[in-house]
């Protein structure tokens, strides 16, 4: 132990220039029409319903949305709601959109008294998964698989320009939660189990959406999501309570948002569960005191789905729905997403009349809501922009998305170099996510479920279409053989199996999105792990492909197998980025973002604790984090440090070298871990600390860099706050080690 020689860092990144902020002549116009505003129309702008409020219902989803016209004015000019969101119940197209949103925009700012424009959100997760036209990328797990910042960058670019071309201007994403806890339904929103990883695509994503190339009026407000903790569920399922120290809430889950806020993120949503028996939506210390004074954020916190009157309804810690809001505003919440009626603003109007909630809070939430608005250019323009329908190039993003799925796709298993197969081959191709284009995208995909088949575009491929297409149908036998729940044709696809060299299996999960998506084990369904086991007893080469939000345990059959590709949900191009894969037009090189668990407890993630490797514990996983092979074969050399000692100033830098030892060209992910030796608290054993990604043709040699600076090398101290501690220091690639110490 050595707290004597402990230094304390100041919050460095609490500094940032790139923070929210506006300018102080916007300040100035946001000072002057809050003092105009009555109560009640400061109160509104809080005030966030569905599109749902103002709509007629939709019979189908494949319905158009409908306006209810004596609603929406309700709910514009006696409410005066400041914000919409949603998208109705399911997808729009780009015209649609454009027609709801200018309706909405003409009654706030030519009818209501002080013009003020709405602020319209949705979730585009993976790509503007609620505009028909768009394109659907890889979900956020994929993305981290494939270890490039550029895609993560591009995804949001290409996700700002298709949402704000339908007239939208404030996206609910990135979701910063981590990764860590692969029963949760949200694990795939998520870039993983790593603190590194998730902080640094966080970061990509929001510049993406809110700093352009495209330019101003072709970006976005994020939004991160959901603070803080949200994905630590104890039980595995969602919005079930989580128990959270301040250390680990500060190690694990504090940094990716404090990164985002760095990076600009206008706004943040809050996390729907609770916390050591504490609802979020009425945390002080945590919306307040951390995030907004700690952290200096100045953009605008907005509630998840119903989660302020719950405080009271669910969670009863508010005796009445009123006390509920009043909790919810002096924790800090600036906007409530009702979403269903307007309980929020008359409560609200009553506690600011009663003296409850004094007016500074309020007028601090309105400025906060007006920064945004300001920001997105709303006051200038609140209508959808036609030009920027001129930057898009359909063709080209619906590549970058299929490049984003063949780099996400993880080879976990190759015996023989079975992969990849001769398209000459006879293939079967089988199993319940062989032919749906649902569980290509998982939810958040035209509906928040995303299981309706019917809104998938005609022209995309499912994976039997795109095996199909590359290996020519006269190669492939086609049959379902089981559902998620039943036996279509077993017996006969067993006989088809005989004829056939490779048996392309498909296994994993149906679309679900949130709570239900819940799941009660781990375990991969029986009927898919007795099918795989009765296909192998044909003695053809099995060719698992996996395509599942969450790392379903695929233990008692992975032995049974030749070949194994994790593909996550990769979105639209997804069933073409495999087959390609597949017969051999690509090389893999996506690596496990998270551990790969092979039981259902006592997963040891990368960032496990000495104690985990002590005594008869021991590592403990199928394909440990950062896993993944290739056609071709890679080897890390000359790992070097720029020097045996360092202070706490001084940044470190290190190389390696990557040859590409095979006969085929592949890029190869390069995942730097640290170890801090000796802690006053207990490190991890090791820590991603740095990626990156290189491309090798055969015979070929990088020199691979990274800078760690004392950030990389701090942790939470015994007392709560970021420190770094002198002393050794390791750092690893593949099998290479390297040290050096750290002096005063
Ligand atoms: C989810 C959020 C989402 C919101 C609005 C909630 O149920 O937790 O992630 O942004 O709904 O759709």
């Amino acid at each position: 132990m050595k707290l004597i020689t402990t230094l304390i860092l100041l919050p460095i990144l609490a500094f940032s220039q790139s923070k929210f902020r506006v300018d102080n002549q916007t300040e100035m116009k946001i000072s002057e029409i809050i003092s105009q505003m009555t109560i009640e129309e400061k109160v509104g702008q809080m005030t966030q319903v569905t599109l749902e409020v103002v709509g007629q219902p939709r019979v189908s989803e494949e319905d158009e949305f409908v306006f209810d016209e004596a609603k929406l004015r309700e709910a514009i000019l006696k409410y005066r709601v400041g914000s919409i969101l949603n998208t109705g119940g399911a997808v729009n197209s780009v015209k649609s959109w454009q027609g709801i949103i200018t309706k909405i925009q003409e009654i706030a700012t030519k009818e209501s008294r002080l013009h003020i424009p709405i602020l319209y959100g949705v979730d585009a997760i993976h790509g503007a998964n609620y505009t028909k036209e768009s394109t659907l990328f890889p979900q956020a797990i994929a993305m981290a698989a494939t270890r490039n910042r550029d895609f993560v960058r591009k995804a949001g670019e290409i996700t700002a320009l298709d949402v704000r071309n339908s007239g939208i201007s404030w996206n609910f994403n990135p979701v910063l939660d981590m990764g860590r806890q692969p029963l949760w339904p949200r694990f795939y929103e998520t870039f993983g189990e790593s603190v590194y990883l998730t902080s640094t695509l966080g970061e990509q994503y929001i510049l993406g959406l809110q700093n352009s190339s495209f330019g101003k009026e072709s970006s976005v407000a994020s939004c991160m999501k959901h603070y803080l903790g949200y994905s630590n569920s104890f039980n595995g399922l969602d919005r079930t309570p989580i128990y959270l120290p301040e250390r680990q809430l500060r190690e694990i889950y504090l940094p990716p948002f404090a990164k985002a806020i760095n990076a600009g993120s206008m706004t943040v949503m809050v996390n729907s569960s609770e916390i050591n028996g504490i609802p979020v939506h009425s945390n002080k210390h945590i919306i307040t005191e951390i995030l907004k004074e700690e952290l200096g954020f100045e953009g605008l916190v907005v509630s998840d789905w119903e989660d302020i009157i719950r405080i009271h309804t669910r969670d009863g810690v508010a005796e009445t729905p009123k006390e509920a809001v009043k909790y919810a505003i002096l924790a800090g919440l600036d906007m409530s997403m009702v979403p269903n009626d307007f309980s929020f603003y008359e409560y609200l109007v009553e506690l600011v009349k009663e003296g409850e909630v004094p007016i500074s809070r309020i007028d601090d939430a309105v400025r906060r809501i007006l920064r945004v608005k300001f920001a997105l250019g709303l006051f200038e323009n609140a209508f959808p922009n036609k030009s920027v329908a001129k930057n898009i190039n359909r063709e080209k993003f619906d590549k970058i998305s299929l490049d984003a799925a063949m780099e996400s796709i993880t080879l976990l298993k190759n015996d023989n170099s079975t992969l990849p197969i001769s398209k000459k081959s006879k293939v079967l191709v089988t199993g319940p996510t062989s032919n749906l284009m649902q569980v290509l995208n998982g939810g958040w995909s035209y509906t928040w479920q995303g299981n309706n088949e019917k809104l998938y575009p005609q022209e995309k491929n499912t994976l039997l279409e795109a095996i199909e297409k590359v290996a020519g149908k006269e190669n492939v036998i086609f049959n379902q053989g089981i559902t998620f729940d039943k036996d279509v044709d077993v017996k006969s696809t067993i006989e088809n199996a005989k004829n056939v060299d490779y048996i392309i299996l498909a296994l994993g999960e149906p679309a679900y999105c949130e709570t239900p998506g819940n799941i009660h084990s781990l375990e991969l369904d029986e009927i898919q792990i007795n099918y795989a086991k009765e296909l192998a007893k044909t003695g053809k080469p099995i060719i698992l492909v996996l395509l599942q939000g969450r790392p379903r345990l695929i233990t008692k059959i992975v032995d049974n197998v030749s070949a194994v590709f994790m593909a996550y949900l990769p979105g639209n191009e997804g069933g073409d980025a495999i087959a390609k894969l597949l017969f051999g037009d690509g090389n893999p090189s996506g690596v496990l973002p998270f551990t790969y668990p092979k039981y259902q407890t006592g997963n040891t993630l990368h960032d496990y604790k000495p104690i985990e490797k002590f005594d008869v514990n021991s590592e403990n996983w199928l394909y440990p984090f950062g896993f993944g092979l290739s056609y071709t074969t890679f080897q890390f050399s000359n790992l070097k440090i720029n020097g045996s000692e360092f202070n706490f100033n001084q940044s470190i830098k290190i190389s390696v070298d990557v040859t590409n030892t095979g006969k085929l060209a592949g890029k190869k992910a390069v995942d730097l871990f640290v170890r801090d030796v000796y802690g006053s608290v207990s490190r991890p054993v090791k820590e991603l600390k740095g990626f990156d990604k290189v491309n090798l043709k055969p015979g070929e040699t990088k020199t691979v860099e990274f800078v760690l600076t004392s950030e990389n090398l701090s942790f939470i101290g015994r007392d709560n706050q970021r420190i770094v501690e002198p002393g050794e220091f390791q750092v690893m690639v593949g099998d290479l080690v390297q040290k050096f110490t750290l002096i005063k």
